[in-house]
C-alpha cells in the first residue's frame, strides 16, 4: 500500500497507470475512517484496476470553527486500518497547503438550487467548500468512478450535478447508508458519542422508520408532526430539522404527489455532536 502527502507524488505515481489504461476507483473522505468508509473503497477495488483513498479535512466546507476543531483526525489509525483491507489501495493524505496552495478559499457554484434547503440552508457556503474540495480532488486524481456515500444523500445529488456542469467524465457511484446493528448510521462524528450516547442515537433510525409508516398511510405533515413530537419527549435531543423532498429536485414539498420518489432527511443534536441521517420515503 502506498501512502502520499503530496499532489506531485501521487500523480507521479498515477500517471504510468493511467497510461497503460487501468481504471481508477476514487474514494475521497475526511478520515476517522469506519465500516462505511471501508465499503466504497470495497466497491471501488471491486469495479476498478487500483483504488484511491483521500483523507483531508476540508477547512472550506466548515461555516463553525469548533466544529472543524473538533473533527476527530486519526490518520495513523486510517492508514493501518486501510492497510488490513488490501495492498492495493493508494492513500494521498495532504495538507491544506498542498491542496489549496496558499489559497484556502471556496469557489462559487450553481446547483441549480440543490443547495436552496436542508445542509445548503443550515450551514452557509458549505456546498460551495464541498463542490471545491472534490473538485481539486478529482482534478489530481482523474478517476473513472467516484463513491460517495447516500447518507450524505444532498452531497451526493450535489457532486452529481457539479461534474455534470464542469464536463467532466467521472461516474459518480451513490452507496447505501452502513448502519451499526442498532440502526445508526455510521459515521466520523459518532466517534464523539459517549457509549450511552450510541445507544440513544439508535432513536434517529427508529424514528425515521416510522416516520416512514406515517408517511406511506397519511401525509407530509403528519410524519413532520409524528417526528417533532417524538424528539420533544426526548430532552437530550435537539431536532435541528425534519425535510420532506422530492429525490430530484430535493425540494421540500407539503403534500404527496402521485408518482414521485421522496425522502426524509434529518439531523439532530444529541452530546454537542451533529447527526445526520436519511430515509427512501416510498
Ligand atoms: O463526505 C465527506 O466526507 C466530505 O464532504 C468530502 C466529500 C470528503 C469532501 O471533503
Amino acid at each position: 500500500m502506498m501512502v502520499f502527502y503530496t499532489q506531485s507524488q501521487l500523480k507521479q505515481y498515477l500517471q504510468p497507470l493511467k497510461a497503460a489504461k487501468k481504471s481508477i476507483g476514487f474514494v475521497p473522505t475526511m478520515g476517522a475512517l469506519h465500516n462505511g468508509h471501508l465499503s466504497l473503497l470495497h466497491q471501488a477495488l471491486a469495479e476498478n484496476d487500483v483504488a484511491v483513498l483521500s483523507i483531508f479535512v476540508n477547512p472550506t466546507q466548515f461555516n463553525n470553527a469548533e466544529d472543524l476543531e473538533k473533527y476527530p483526525r486519526t490518520l495513523n489509525r486510517d492508514v493501518d486500518l486501510v492497510k488490513e483491507l488490501s495492498e492495493q489501495i493508494v492513500v494521498y493524505a495532504p495538507s491544506v497547503d498542498d491542496i489549496y496552495e496558499g489559497n484556502t478559499v471556496a469557489t462559487n457554484f450553481d446547483y441549480d438550487g440543490l443547495d436552496n434547503e436542508m445542509e445548503g440552508a443550515n450551514r452557509p457556503g458549505h456546498f460551495n467548500g464541498v463542490g471545491t474540495i472534490v473538485k481539486k480532488l478529482f482534478e489530481i486524481v482523474q478517476p473513472n468512478r467516484a463513491y460517495f456515500g447516500e447518507k450524505d444523500f444532498q452531497q451526493l445529488q450535489i457532486i452529481r450535478k457539479m461534474v455534470a456542469k464542469s464536463n467532466m467524465d467521472i461516474v459518480i457511484v451513490g452507496c447505501p447508508i452502513f448502519r451499526e446493528a442498532s440502526g445508526l448510521a455510521m459515521s466520523s462524528r459518532n466517534e464523539r458519542l459517549s457509549t450511552k450516547g450510541k445507544e440513544q442515537a439508535a432513536l434517529i433510525y427508529k424514528t425515521l422508520t416510522q416516520a416512514q409508516t406515517v408517511f406511506n398511510d397519511k401525509d407530509v405533515k403528519d410524519a413532520e408532526a409524528f417526528v417533532k413530537k417524538t424528539f420533544e419527549s426526548q430532552p437530550d435531543f435537539t431536532l435541528e430539522y425534519f425535510i420532506i423532498a422530492e429525490v430530484e429536485s430535493l425540494k421540500t414539498i407539503a403534500f404527496k404527489k402521485p408518482n414521485t420518489k421522496y425522502r426524509a432527511f434529518i439531523v439532530v443534536h444529541l452530546e454537542g455532536v451533529r447527526l445526520i441521517d436519511t430515509i427512501e420515503l416510498n
